[in-house]
């Protein structure tokens, strides 16, 4: 089996979203604290009628009739989420109803989570799987949703929601360079959800942030050894042409990836340019400690990788930016931007990926990008997620708005015995919405 990866792609995000400069004003914050200070142009948020289920319907239906494939044809269905509406039944038996009507019962895998990493635990089951002994020929499918939302403060600007279906197979476009990959898992409390009666999490802003970057070193770290050890040479930044980041908001991304400048100048690769070994000698120094505290090394190393940034990093950061932090789905949504916005040149191309969940589990892995084979190409794929369409025709709902719609999600999170109010006039044909949940707890849908 050769070239073992993701086939196709599809995203839905809610079509309401509010605005973070309009969200500065009504928190009351200084103005550019969201916009600049996190890098966030716009985050979208579910309504009553939405949640992780009815995006995940929805995005599958899509994928499937995008593609033209025949619901038959998967053999392995895995979703990856840390939206917690079921603590004993997986979002895949919902999402079973697509393939029970056509009569395929046969489809292996569960729901995987752990924070933002279930998304990447679903997909390499599902690569593993096509590319082992138990492979019936059929296609994987892998499923990201998740709906982010925080209690009122600090944490709530970097919300957002999104399902992403990823079809897994060979000869694909997007190919895993499987041999490359480096991990870090740990013991830590940064943000988790103990509270089962909440949706929110329990978040230590700060101490989430030096994780995910000492996460990153570790997974560089190992990532590398790994290349170097096959390849026989160094890994620097310059090897891959895109990296793509777990993006909670943007300016974590933009840190992230001047911590891997930072790294390959440790690491004395020979692709650090002369005048920025100069700026980064004096803190060449530093206990990693250290380091993860230092406001003049992240200023200096983000003011040397700016140049590589504009053209490894940025083309990735369109959807996350503008559709907030989409948990599972963010890293994938990051990957479906730079589709998006470079399928003409991506070909024989190389993009590294980091996904991060906190708890804490990561993973650097690559992707080598193919032409791919008829309707697998990378023009096609662009041309179905439809980015720019689907963010143009999204409406723009008040901050007050918001704040209403999480509070009654607040009341309706975990209960029983309610009618939505069936309120489709946002929604886009052929989207799913949840209409009741009847006295023993049952999930009702419909198709708009
Ligand atoms: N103009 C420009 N920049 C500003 C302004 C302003 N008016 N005001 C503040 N800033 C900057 C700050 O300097 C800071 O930037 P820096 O990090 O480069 O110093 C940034 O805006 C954020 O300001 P803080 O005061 O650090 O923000 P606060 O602590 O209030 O909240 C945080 C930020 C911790 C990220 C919070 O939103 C949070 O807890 N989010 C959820 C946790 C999270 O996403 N963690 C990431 C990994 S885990 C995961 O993926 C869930």
């Amino acid at each position: 089996r050769k070239d073992v990866g993701i086939l196709a792609m599809d995203i839905y995000f809610p079509p309401t979203c509010v605005l973070q400069d309009e969200l500065e004003n009504h928190d009351g914050v200084s103005k550019g604290k969201y916009t600049i200070g996190l890098g966030q142009d716009s985050m979208a948020f579910c309504t009553e009628v939405e949640d992780v289920i009815s995006m995940s319907l929805t995005v599958v239906k899509s994928l499937l009739e995008n593609y033209k494939i025949d619901p038959k044809c998967i053999g392995r269905l895995e979703v990856g989420s840390e939206t917690v509406i079921d603590k004993s039944k997986s979002i895949k038996t919902w999402l079973m109803q697509i393939f029970e009507e056509c009569g395929n019962t046969d489809i292996e895998g569960v729901d995987s989570s752990n924070a933002c990493y279930g998304g990447t635990a679903a997909l390499f089951n599902c690569v593993n799987w096509v590319e082992s002994n138990s492979w019936d020929g059929r296609y994987g499918l892998v499923v990201c949703t998740d709906s982010a939302v925080y209690a009122e403060g600090p944490a709530r600007p970097t919300g957002g929601a999104a399902a992403i279906a990823m079809l897994i197979g060979p000869n694909a476009p997007v190919s895993f360079e499987s041999k490359y990959r480096g991990s870090h898992m740990a013991h830590v409390y940064d943000f988790y959800k103990p509270d089962l009666a909440s949706e929110y999490p329990v978040v230590d802003g700060k101490l989430s942030q030096t994780c995910y970057l000492m996460a990153l070193d570790s997974c560089y770290n190992v990532f590398c050894k790994k290349y170097e050890k096959l390849e026989g040479k160094q890994f620097s930044i310059h090897d891959a042409d895109y990296f793509v980041f777990h993006s909670p908001y943007n300016k974590l991304v933009q840190k992230s990836f001047a911590r891997l400048y930072y790294n390959d100048f440790l690491r004395k690769c020979s692709t650090v340019e002369d005048g920025s070994r100069e700026k980064l000698e004096p803190y060449s120094g530093l206990s990693s400690e250290e380091s993860y505290q230092s406001r003049e090394l992240e200023k200096a190393s983000q003011q040397v990788a700016k140049h590589l940034y504009d053209s490894k990093v940025q083309p990735t950061t369109l959807i996350p930016k503008q559709v907030g932090n989409m948990y599972t789905a963010s890293l994938y949504a990051a990957l479906a931007s730079v589709m998006h916005n470079k399928n003409e040149t991506l070909a024989g191309q190389r993009i590294v990926m980091f996904s991060y969940g906190s708890g804490l589990t990561s993973t650097m892995f690559s992707f080598k990008i193919n032409e791919g084979q008829h309707p697998f190409i990378l023009s096609n794929i662009a041309g179905i997620l439809d980015v720019s369409k689907k963010l143009e025709s999204r409406h723009v709902v008040a901050p007050e708005k918001f704040v209403a719609a999480l509070k009654l999600m607040e009341h309706r999170y975990g209960a029983k015995d309610f009618t939505t109010s069936q309120d489709t006039s946002l929604l886009a044909p052929g989207t799913y919405y949840l209409t009741h949940v009847d006295s023993m707890y049952r999930r009702f849908y419909a198709v708009k």
